[in-house]
């Protein structure tokens, strides 16, 4: 690592070098997560979209693999998702990795790519694209096994809809319905979907979550991650908010492409995200690659005032990166800070020897948190960096858990009822924390 790397994360995942946007495919088999991603191998910026590939036995460290699927006649290779067929329906061999991307040539088509040998490496299917349309922004789709009708479903980002189809052998997709129109956030295009079914906190009951990324349109400008909950039959999704109702699972500014693992243990819905926003993505001051990804978080539901919200926390994995506790604040650490006033904020402040801060506060009274990252370090290369990000709390929160790792600030209500990720660029790294109202405040420095 040279000075040239500053920023480069200590536990988040980065390609080696080149650019990176969206987590693609990603899945786990026997003991590995694997996680695709759109990257250009050949320039810091966005282009010749093509999967890289990294995998890790422990969701926190990751080990390079390679590219998996690379450009061809019908175009590059823009986001989508993989299964794990364990009962062959596709007829491509048992436990065969399927993939599903978007080819992204004269139009966008979706097409399948298959792995034998646990997703080193693909082939294409012959008989590409297996999906066509004449819809302009049509792509990103996810396939997933519905247990409840013993198929497979497909949601794909249709303009700003989601289009749902199903099938019974991967290559053949019914179109069933569509979902969106009128509901949510609007202002911007609808990409990256997932749905998936989940367990509502405390209630024995379940419902859906449908994940819908949408550029612009973000609750601070540019991109964000908003999602929708209700049921569905594996033919149609139907909200169960009022249309109007918008809700985004991560309040601050650097949380996009969000996307879940397939075929994860214990029934975990693990979420990984992109830590950047197409607004300054491909300007960030970082060298020799560009984006990382958020942490790994894992997604739940749970119910405030009639409406049923995701929950957001820190996969658990997380917890083993941590080393010994200290006093003082590193470019790598986790800060956890347990409330003692539920009248008065609390007042969390990162500052270096050049004045650069970032604020953070904890307010009880309106049950917000709040993150300034407009005096952060280095916020000039984007006129549209500098921002304040302002989250609901639902309740009063007991603990922070907030990771720190050299240009990204992730910020959770330790019981999952916020997430804020923002992205700063400190010239020298925070090393003075100052907490104002905290009962106890723990750093661990993350190895
Ligand atoms: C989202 C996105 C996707 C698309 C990919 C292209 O960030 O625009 O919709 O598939 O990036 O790289």
């Amino acid at each position: 690592t040279t000075n040239r790397e500053k920023y480069r994360p200590a536990y988040h995942h980065t390609p080696q070098w080149g650019w990176m946007n969206d987590p693609n495919g990603l899945f786990y088999k026997d003991g590995v997560w694997h996680l695709y991603f759109q990257y250009n191998p050949y320039g810091s910026q966005w282009e010749n979209m093509t999967w890289g590939h990294s995998t890790s036995k422990d969701l926190v460290h990751w080990v390079h693999q390679g590219n998996a699927i690379s450009p061809d006649a019908l175009g590059t290779i823009f986001s989508g998702s993989a299964i794990v067929d364990k009962n062959n329906t596709s007829g491509l061999g048992k436990g065969t990795v399927v993939a599903m991307y978007t080819s992204a040539g004269k139009s966008q088509t979706q097409s399948l790519a298959y792995s034998t040998d646990d997703g080193k490496t693909f082939t294409k299917y012959a008989n590409n694209p297996v999906i066509t349309a004449e819809v302009p922004d049509f792509r990103d789709p996810h396939i997933f096994w519905n247990e409840d009708i013993h198929a497979w479903n497909l949601i794909l980002a249709a303009g700003q809809e989601m289009n749902i189809y199903s099938s019974k052998d991967l290559k053949n997709w019914i179109f069933e319905s569509t979902f969106g129109l009128g509901y949510g956030n609007h202002d911007g295009v609808w990409e990256c979907p997932d749905l998936m079914k989940l367990p509502v906190n405390g209630t024995g009951e379940a419902k859906w979550l449908l994940i819908c990324n949408i550029n612009p349109g973000g609750p601070f400008g540019g991109s964000a991650t908003q999602y929708f909950v209700g049921s569905f039959d594996g033919h149609k999704f139907t909200c169960e908010s009022k249309p109007d109702v918008t809700k985004w699972m991560d309040y601050g500014k650097d949380h996009y492409a969000t996307v879940t693992f397939d075929n994860a243990p214990d029934n975990r819905r693990v979420a990984i995200a992109w830590m950047s926003n197409w607004q300054y993505a491909n300007q960030v001051p970082t060298m020799q690659y560009r984006s990382s990804n958020s942490v790994p978080r894992d997604l739940g539901l749970f119910t405030d005032a009639g409406e049923t919200y995701v929950s957001v926390v820190p996969s658990k994995e997380l917890l083993a990166l941590r080393g010994d506790k200290t006093n003082r604040l590193s470019a790598a650490c986790e800060l956890v800070v347990d409330i003692k006033s539920q009248s008065k904020p609390t007042v969390i402040t990162l500052s270096n020897a050049r004045d650069e801060q970032v604020v953070m506060t904890y307010n009880p009274k309106d049950c917000t948190f709040f993150m300034d990252r407009t005096q952060s370090g280095n916020t000039g290369f984007s006129d549209m960096f500098k921002a304040k990000t302002i989250a609901p709390t639902h309740g009063t929160i007991r603990q922070f858990r907030i990771f720190i790792d050299k240009c990204s600030i992730e910020a959770f209500d330790a019981a999952g009822k916020m997430a804020m990720t923002n992205l700063v660029f400190p010239t020298e790294p925070y090393g003075r924390l100052t907490v104002n109202g905290a009962a106890k405040t723990t750093l661990y420095e993350l190895k």
